[in-house]
């Protein structure tokens, strides 16, 4: 078994400052580029290249970038005859720069909504939000932003349509709306539906009837983004198989859009637990606060072995792999469920050292190349 050298890594990435260097370097990038992207979500301040160090990781590593947040409707759009696209021009500025692929996320959600949003309550103002914010902004990175996440999590877990404001105002034919005003704003920009839980069966099939829906109603989408936040034990690769093949056919590209895995406990799988219950500070949900154990390590090593295997197997139907955040340290599942805890989902640890899981993920393409 061949271990990656973690400090020759090092010096081999803070030589690197940009990102076409003259010799290919053993990178996530470089092993998967016959079989898809692999991309990273990029926070406001590595957007604004805060940090030398990094920035190199990031060019060194992947060939596809996420905004985490800035573009997100309350950031780009804070107000009714505002947007703010100084950070979403910095994004794309920074893929264009390393010619990357840049994904855009994403136009149409219930979170992370302008406050003069929510208050909308009528469906003629509605439909006017929704053509003027998304004709808006496809159309200022039309040619540039290569995919959008155009509705982000519009099903409930059973398959149904999530209760939202815009459901609640235009009905469920905003769903099909959405997806024709972005395709008039930039005929060519691969459209996505992006949610989570795509694996389990009830979801899928909601997947499935949306695309149906959207293709039936004259709608362009050309793919299905799974965002796999993930745990060590599920989904199981079977499930994630079936949501691979079933998605892929129904004639869309399938993308892994928000990868990543907790080893921490979860409330809502705590038996009888109270998930109103307050389990900040409890230390029982934040079982290693310093450092994460050699056998979870291996276990989450394992884990993305497994899962990137299967990627391997169906390169065909997928288009673009891309981690929720570069490393450890900036991940949002340090906060979320429960803020304020230690998780290690990613593959380079807070010190951006590649960790057991990265050597696993690249050990599935050595000798291969
Ligand atoms: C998360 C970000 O990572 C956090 O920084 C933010 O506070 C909340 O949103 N599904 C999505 C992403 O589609 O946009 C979310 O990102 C994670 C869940």
């Amino acid at each position: 078994m061949k271990i990656i050298n973690p400090y020759l890594l090092a010096i081999t990435t803070l030589l690197l400052v940009n990102c076409s260097p003259k010799k290919e370097v053993t990178s996530l990038k470089n092993s998967y580029k016959d079989d898809f992207y692999i991309g990273t979500a990029l926070s406001a301040s590595q957007i604004e290249e805060k940090n030398a160090a990094e920035d190199s990781l990031i060019c060194k590593e992947f060939n596809a970038i996420t905004a985490e947040n800035i573009m997100k409707s309350m950031f780009v759009h804070p107000q009714k005859d505002k947007y703010d696209f100084t950070l979403a021009d910095k994004f794309v500025a920074f893929g264009e720069k390393n010619k990357m692929f840049i994904h855009g996320h994403t136009l149409i959600w219930h979170s992370q909504l302008a406050p003069w949003m929510e208050k909308i309550k009528d469906s003629t103002e509605m439909k006017a939000f929704m053509k003027d914010h998304i004709t808006t902004i496809v159309s200022k990175y039309k040619g540039k932003i290569n995919s959008w996440d155009v509705v982000n999590e519009a099903l409930n877990e059973d398959g149904t349509l999530r209760k939202s404001v815009f459901l609640n105002t235009l009905g469920e034919s905003y769903l099909v709306d959405a997806f024709k005003l972005a395709a008039a704003a930039d005929p060519k920009v691969d459209l996505y539906y992006n949610d989570y839980n795509l694996e389990e069966p009830a979801k899928r099939e909601g997947v499935i009837r949306l695309v149906k829906k959207i293709k039936a109603a004259g709608g362009k989408i050309d793919g299905v983004g799974s965002q796999g936040h993930w745990k060590l034990d599920s989904p199981s690769l079977e499930e994630i198989e079936k949501s691979i093949l079933a998605y892929s056919a129904l004639g869309v590209k399938v993308a892994f859009t928000e990868l990543d895995i907790t080893v921490l406990p979860n409330p809502w799988d705590l038996k009888g637990a109270d998930v109103n219950q307050n389990f900040e500070g409890n230390p029982k949900m934040n079982p290693y606060p310093e450092t994460l154990p050699d056998s979870v390590q291996t276990k989450l090593a394992q884990r993305y072995a497994d899962i990137f295997k299967l990627f391997l197997k169906h390169k065909e139907k997928i288009s673009r792999v891309t981690f929720w955040g570069v490393h450890d340290g900036q991940s949002w599942l340090n906060d979320w469920p429960i803020k304020g805890r230690t998780n290690y989902p990613l593959l380079f640890d807070t010190k951006l050292q590649p960790k057991k899981a990265y050597n696993s993920v690249m050990q599935l393409k050595e000798g291969k190349e």
